[in-house]
């Protein structure tokens, strides 16, 4: 079963609800989304593989770790994605970055992908999916398949703001993915918006409408 974890930190609740607000404008609500990011990518990687090396400082040599496991990558699912992806850099400037867009087909009304491209070796990387908003899971949980059908195994799901039938879909279908949220709110309404949520994700990154 996909383990859930919550980020409860006072800077990350903080922030979210400053973008939260209706009031709060595009370039502020694109910097904030960007610094969350960052702090939630300091706590997913948390349990990261270290090896022990020794290094020379200018006074002596010592034992230090430095990360020895998978290499990380990360995919932005199109396109509200793409505002997590400069935060997450920041603190893993050496992760590759794939891109995977879907879009709903209306007859079918069945996720279609339109879009991925992925490092060449992603099979072997520890892959981080972004995802602001996790609503029906519906889109979370194609990317994942979508991207499992490329060999790629080991990813980790993090969005800003989940509603529980997002997160009861990622883990019916893919228990080996682990979720990491800033909130969990409450319910999804009529039109498939989080609530309380904060709106569109994608149009007030973008400033679309
Ligand atoms: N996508 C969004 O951007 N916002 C929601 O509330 C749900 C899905």
């Amino acid at each position: 079963m996909s383990k859930v974890v919550v980020f409860d930190h006072p800077l990350i609740q903080h922030k979210l609800s400053i973008m939260r607000d209706k009031n709060t404008g595009t370039k502020e609500f694109r910097e904030l989304l960007s610094e969350i990011a960052m702090l939630m990518v300091f706590e997913v990687t948390r349990d990261l593989e270290t090896k022990e090396i020794d290094v020379e400082t200018p006074i002596t040599t010592c034992k230090c770790r430095v990360l020895s496991g998978k290499k990380l990558g990360i995919v932005p699912i199109l396109r509200a994605g793409l505002g997590m992806v400069d935060g997450v850099i920041n603190l893993v400037p050496a992760a590759r970055v794939g891109h995977i867009g879907l879009y709903r087909d209306p007859k079918t009304l069945e996720p279609v992908e339109y879009y991925c491209k992925l490092p060449e070796d992603s099979e072997n990387r520890e892959l981080l999916i972004l995802d602001p908003m996790l609503a029906t899971g519906g889109s979370a949980s194609a990317a994942i398949s979508f991207i499992k059908q490329r060999g790629c195994h080991h990813m980790r799901l993090v969005n800003l703001i989940a509603a529980p039938e997002g997160i009861a879909r990622i883990q019916k279908d893919h228990p080996d993915v682990d979720i990491y949220v800033a909130a969990l709110d409450d319910h999804l309404n009529d039109h498939g918006y989080i609530v309380p949520g904060l709106g569109d994700a994608g149009d007030r990154l973008f400033g679309t409408k």
